[in-house]
């Protein structure tokens, strides 16, 4: 059994990838597997959280602990985090959220022809950067998968959506893998979490967001 470090805390966490419709049968999306979101869920119950996971379409098993909200869209995520926001004591924000949607989805499947097609895609609302301006904010924590430059595009993610702290790794050694590495990103510099399996990872991400909750940080 893991130390209770988190007893008593409400955590939110989003997980998974979202699907952005363009007709009845397709969707744009990515390559998320929900892997480390579900892991930070199950490691954040062992340390004696209250769990509520907002996961896009993955096939893995929830937590039977964590209350579950399952989405589709990154419209639905943000509205099933907003109305689940009251209350948490930290937002994990790990959906690997489409930054565009189709503009308009449409109802009937779109006919095959030779003819070159053209989508036109309107932004998503970026759902961490939404909670973390809120003024009754929780601890909100970011994910930054990157491809290169990865500390310095972490540190300039966790700046501009004011987040005390980030988790950043290399998206291609990531994503929908069982094991990864996390660099830490704080006011206090860089952490590593060297190579392990996600529950690993999860395991140490929530001792640092404990500790940093148990010795803030007077500026
Ligand atoms: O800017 P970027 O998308 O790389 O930032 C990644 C972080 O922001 C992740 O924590 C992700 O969950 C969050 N995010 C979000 N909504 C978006 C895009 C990203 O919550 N539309």
């Amino acid at each position: 059994t893991q130390p209770q470090l988190l007893a008593d805390k409400r955590i939110l966490i989003t997980a998974g990838p979202t699907h952005e419709a363009i007709d009845p049968v397709r969707a744009i999306t990515n390559h998320s597997s929900g892997k480390m979101g579900y892991s930070i869920a199950r490691a954040a119950i062992e340390m004696g959280a209250e769990v509520t996971l907002v996961s896009g379409p993955v096939a893995l098993q929830a937590p039977a602990a964590a209350r579950t909200v399952h989405v589709t869209s990154a419209q639905e995520m943000l509205a099933a985090v907003e109305s689940n926001i009251k209350g948490q004591d930290i937002f994990i924000s790990v959906a690997a959220v489409a930054d565009y949607r189709p503009q308009t989805a449409s109802v009937h499947k779109i006919k095959k022809s030779t003819a070159p097609l053209t989508l036109t895609l309107a932004s998503n609302p970026d759902i961490l950067a939404t909670i973390a301006a809120r003024a009754d904010a929780p601890f909100c924590v970011g994910f930054a998968a990157e491809s290169e430059n990865l500390l310095a595009h972490a540190e300039e993610k966790r700046r501009r959506k004011q987040l005390p702290l980030i988790a950043a790794n290399i998206a291609s050694e990531s994503l929908g893998q069982d094991e990864s590495s996390l660099v830490l990103l704080d006011d206090q510099g860089s952490h590593l979490l060297p190579q392990a399996p996600k529950l690993t990872l999860a395991r140490g991400l929530l001792q640092h967001i404990a500790a940093m909750l148990d010795h803030p940080i007077t500026k």
